[in-house]
């Protein structure tokens, strides 16, 4: 193993007798050593439940677990750790704040793009909301200039990069506009935090949502930044921990974040997030978005020369995923061969079935990068494309 990839355990296998060759990131990222060791070595010295016991070990991990609120907090530019919460994953941080808005919602529109994932489309339907998607030219640019937000769109939902396309979107430019509406926007940063520097401040939007799990962390944690001025939002879930003072007949919630944390959160995952963010900051987030550009540019460059593949989307800017199909071959049986070529890509819908149906097609290859991946991973999935060909003519 060389480069990054040294770092992370499992990329050392090989599978079918081949190289392993990782390009399935944007459905979950592989773990270095720091943050396994970081995992293991809590459960073995620090755990315990926090923030309610008076015992050393709860000290430490509740220690442990706001310590990792703050490294998340830095690293996207919060104002202050109290905007950070701990949730489930980019799916629960949404639906927590569609939840928390529906009043608003409900019988009015959510406006997002054509690029979205279910989980920023469903969250709003349930809510009572219809999402409405901003126009886009025939390569997946948003047609910004043209942005209509009407008296019933309540709020703007928008991935900042897309988990099919690569596609990034203008976030600051969208809040820019949003703000002279005086409409919030939330951010789905799902397939942006492991790829691009983000600060929240700066981008100015209300809602940012994330998964630890795309980020070299553990499943079943993420993130939700809600700007404090959205401080006294009805919270999504209530129980143990989020409280002040509860009787029968009335409650009154913590400040923020404890009042978006009902019940016991995944502590040892919190922690994982952090050390993710340590290895990453270690590297230095130039060197990965440098590294990850050269490598995305390189694949789109080769896919781009093959005659018989399509690739979606061609913005101003990409990152992580590519999308392709290749003629006449069902995308499922393209992977299928990959697989035994070593080679892990994702085939189907990818969770954005609206994007799917405005290319009048049932799925794609997708093929997406993180920081270990190497112009060798590309040449390798040329080659399995190759034989793919090879095996259909
Ligand atoms: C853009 C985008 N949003 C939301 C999600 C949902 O993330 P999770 O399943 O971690 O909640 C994904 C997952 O692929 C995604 O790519």
């Amino acid at each position: 193993m060389t480069g990054f990839a040294k770092d992370f355990p499992i990329l050392e296998q090989k599978v079918y007798g081949k190289q392993l060759v990782y390009l399935d990131n944007a459905a979950t990222t592989q773990k270095p050593n720091s943050v396994i060791d970081t995992i293991s070595d809590f459960y073995r010295t620090d755990y315990s439940n926090i923030h309610r016991g008076v015992h050393y070990l709860s000290e430490r991990s509740s220690e442990r677990y706001e310590e990792a609120r703050k490294k998340i907090s830095d690293f996207i530019g919060a104002r202050n750790p109290g905007e950070v919460t701990f949730t489930a994953g980019t799916t629960d941080s949404i639906n927590q704040v569609a939840r928390s808005l529906e009043p608003s919602l409900k019988g009015n529109e959510v406006l997002v793009t054509g690029v979205e994932h279910h989980s920023n489309i469903v969250p709003w339907q349930m809510a009572g909301a219809k999402p409405r998607a901003i126009e886009m030219d025939e390569d997946c640019n948003l047609l910004l200039d043209s942005i209509d937000i009407t008296k019933k769109t309540k709020l703007i939902a928008i991935s900042h990069v897309s988990n099919v396309l690569g596609s990034v979107n203008d976030i600051k430019k969208i809040t820019e506009i949003a703000k002279d509406h005086d409409v919030p926007v939330l951010v789905d940063a799902a397939q942006s935090i492991q790829h691009l520097p983000l600060d929240v401040k700066d981008i100015g939007c209300d809602f940012l949502a994330a998964s630890g799990h795309k980020m070299y962390a553990s499943t079943g944690v993420g993130v939700l930044y809600t700007s404090d001025r959205f401080s006294d939002l009805m919270p999504a879930k209530g129980g143990g921990g989020m409280v002040d003072k509860v009787s029968l007949e009335k409650t009154t919630y913590q400040e923020p974040p404890l009042r978006y944390e009902a019940g016991t959160p995944h502590i040892a995952g919190a922690i994982s997030m952090g050390a993710a963010i340590d290895y990453m900051q270690k590297i230095g987030l130039d060197k990965i978005e440098k590294h990850e550009s050269d490598v995305y540019s390189y694949a789109r460059d080769r896919l781009l020369e093959m005659d018989n593949v399509t690739v979606y989307g061609n913005t101003d800017r990409m990152c992580g995923s590519i999308s392709f199909n290749m003629d006449q071959i069902h995308h499922y049986d393209a992977g299928l061969i990959m697989d035994k070529m070593g080679v892990a890509v994702r085939t189907g819908h990818h969770c954005a079935q609206p994007l799917m149906k405005s290319f009048a097609i049932e799925g794609t290859v997708r093929a997406s990068f993180a920081l270990y991946n190497t112009k060798e991973d590309v040449d390798r999935l040329i080659e399995g494309i190759e034989k793919v060909e090879m095996m259909y003519t």
